[in-house]
């Protein structure tokens, strides 16, 4: 199952992939984690110890890795490199794996322009797209609110994108325009998951104000978030009750 998950900043979309990481292993599924947003934090979400997270450097960041597979240095624009660089061995050269979570951090790419074609995007398009062809593991994307990482030839790959939001109107605006994009790349299925739901009348507001998605599931509000932030623990640890509104989730995504 590839599944990438989305919404607007700090809705808990890395809390959310974190407890679907852990609930997927264990299942005992394999999983690769994606860190795709360009200030990477789902490392220490999952409790991936200091020094792993230490030696990690997002891919986007490896210029000389870049420039021998797409023949371009990176930054440049326009000139020759080959658009299908070799990919396949990415993933596990440089990923790190804690607990039976494979990790990958993509990075940021620095966009020129709108619509420009560099070596670093091209690189971590073919990259995202190896990764949804051809791994056999669980794979979880932690997408930022953009999509850019999902080219329109393998975003059909994509089983589902979880779009997340918060009981608030601006998150569900910002979903609503998720969804746009998301639909334009043409991925089928698309679910709202509601977070840091503190009441039924927050469950209902998501519900009612849902841009016409069907919400999988809801993860609740809970102190335990920032327990586990502060101590640089996987919150899966530290919030059971989570655990098991991840556990649902999972649930109603494995029977579709
Ligand atoms: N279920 C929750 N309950 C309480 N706080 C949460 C919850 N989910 C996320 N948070 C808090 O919200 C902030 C953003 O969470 P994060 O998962 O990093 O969001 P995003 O990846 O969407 O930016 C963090 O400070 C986190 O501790
Ligand atoms: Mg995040």
């Amino acid at each position: 199952m590839k599944l990438a998950v989305s919404g607007k900043g700090g809705v808990g979309k890395t809390t959310l992939t974190s407890l679907l990481a852990y609930a997927f292993v264990s299942r005992g599924y394999g999983v690769l984690a994606i860190d795709a947003d360009p200030s990477p934090c789902l490392a220490d979400a999952l409790g991936f110890p200091k020094e792993l997270v230490h030696d990690m450097v997002p891919i986007a960041k490896m210029d000389a890795l870049i420039a021998e597979r797409t023949g371009a240095k990176p930054g440049t624009y326009g000139g020759m490199f080959k658009m299908n660089p070799k990919v396949d061995d990415i993933p596990d050269r440089f990923s790190a794996t804690h607990r039976g979570i494979k990790l990958l951090e993509l990075g940021a790419v620095e966009h020129g322009g709108s619509g420009c074609i560099c070596a670093e995007s091209v690189l971590l398009k073919q990259l995202v797209s190896q990764v949804l062809l051809q791994r056999n593991e669980v794979v979880l994307m932690d997408m930022y609110a953009g999509v850019e990482h999902l080219g329109r030839a393998t975003s059909d790959m994509v089983d589902a994108m979880l779009i997340a939001a918060e009981p608030t109107a601006r998150s569900l605006g910002t979903a609503a325009q998720i969804k746009q994009l998301a639909t334009d790349l043409r991925i089928q299925t698309l679910y709202l998951v509601g977070t840091k739901v503190a009441s039924q009348a927050d469950r209902d507001f998501i519900a009612e104000n849902s841009p016409g998605l069907q919400v999988i599931g809801y993860i609740s509000a809970d102190p335990a978030v920032l327990v586990a932030d502060r101590e640089h623990k996987p919150v899966y640890d530290l919030a059971p009750k989570l655990v098991k509104e991840s556990e649902a989730i999972l649930d109603a995504l494995t029977k579709k």
